[in-house]
């Protein structure tokens, strides 16, 4: 079995285990947030989800969406729908009968900074799938992100299922509170392991026929404490690529989104990551391998920006991104001339 069907196999082995305290849970891939990225999101102190206050106010009236079994129970939807807490900080973690849980409301309909940049960027070295999709916010985003979560779910791939849908929220799954541009940060013994692993994953999703779009270093879970540890998931689909490019675009827009938020602060030997990325590249369609190329050939320039910490992470995420693209040139000669 290829590396990335085995990482999509573990993670549906171990999902709906019981923990200690009989609850389930989900160990899908696991999260938990440092930085923003150029092409980043938001992020939400993993402090103010967890200290969620219940709140006693009567039933209110839930939209209901179409609901998975097992179900979360009326009192704890109650508890979930009254909360302040996800209303303050968007997302907010719960304790329920079905392990840990986590609701997350509405993002407010307004085109986020660092999209404006990616599109400035996008026009600068004319790759338009760089591009970040729309982000329509408020209930559009919503539907979305339920859409894309029962796609990728369908299609075996580990994102957090959803338990219950309302007009202002919805609720899933809580995968884990560490995450990939945290752990390589720290220089975790098994960072470059992980790294490989969460470009794996990305391999087993395209091969499945999907796509993620948001897929930064901060949207890749990880289950920190097992040794080794393990990407435990995928998180943030509030956008769909597909509104404004093709499917092997979405892809190419996938490998550039995560090798831009993690090479920067991937402290491993150039030759390790390049043999990554040649051997995963390689299972690609021949059409995303192609825009890939392009996308490479163009990016490459950009290796000239500065590599130093003091220009800040934006500027060294693509300057890393753009010195990979150019040795892919280098070393694949032949796939830009098909393009
Ligand atoms: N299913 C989940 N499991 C664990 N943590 C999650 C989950 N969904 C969201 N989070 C946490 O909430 C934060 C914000 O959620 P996310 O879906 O990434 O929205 P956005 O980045 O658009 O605000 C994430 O960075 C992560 O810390
Ligand atoms: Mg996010």
């Amino acid at each position: 079995m290829c590396d990335h069907r085995r990482i999509l196999k573990n993670v549906a082995n171990n999902e709906n285990a019981c923990n200690d305290d009989g609850g389930l849970r989900v160990d899908a891939w696991g999260c938990e947030g440092a930085s923003d990225q150029l092409f980043g999101d938001t992020h939400v102190p993993a402090q103010s989800k967890r200290d969620a206050a219940p709140s006693e106010a009567p039933t209110p009236a839930i939209a209901g969406g179409p609901m998975s079994a097992p179900a979360l129970t009326e009192s704890e939807l109650r508890r979930i729908h009254t909360s302040a807490g996800w209303r303050r900080d968007r997302v907010e973690v719960f304790e329920t009968s079905l392990g840990r849980v986590i609701a997350k409301g509405h993002r407010p309909t307004r085109s986020p900074a660092p999209q404006r940049v990616l599109a400035w960027l996008a026009r600068l070295v004319r790759v338009p799938f760089l591009r970040a999709p729309i982000v329509h916010g408020g209930a559009r985003s919503q539907e979305i992100e339920i859409r894309r979560l029962r796609a990728l779910r369908a299609a075996g791939i580990p994102v957090p299922k959803v338990l219950h849908v309302a007009t202002d929220f919805f609720v899933m799954t809580w995968l884990g509170g560490d995450h990939l541009a945290e752990v390589l940060h720290r220089r975790h013994p098994h960072a470059f392991a992980l790294w490989r692993d969460a470009a794996e994953a990305l391999v087993g999703v395209h091969a499945a026929g999907q796509y993620l779009s948001q897929c930064f270093g901060r949207n890749i879970i990880v289950h920190a404490e097992p040794d080794p540890p393990v990407i435990a998931g995928l998180i943030d689909f509030e956008d769909d690529p597909l509104e404004i490019m093709s499917l092997p675009e979405a892809q190419v827009h996938d490998w550039l989104i995560y090798l831009q938020s993690t090479l920067w602060d991937l402290h491993a030997p150039r030759e390790q990551v390049d043999a990554v990325l040649d051997r995963l590249m390689a299972t690609e369609r021949a059409e995303v391998r192609a825009l890939f190329a392009l996308a490479c050939k163009r990016l490459g320039w950009l290796r000239i920006l500065p590599e130093s910490r003091i220009f800040g992470r934006d500027t060294i995420a693509v300057q890393a991104v753009a010195a990979a693209a150019h040795r892919w040139v280098g070393r694949h000669r032949q796939d830009a001339v098909a393009v």
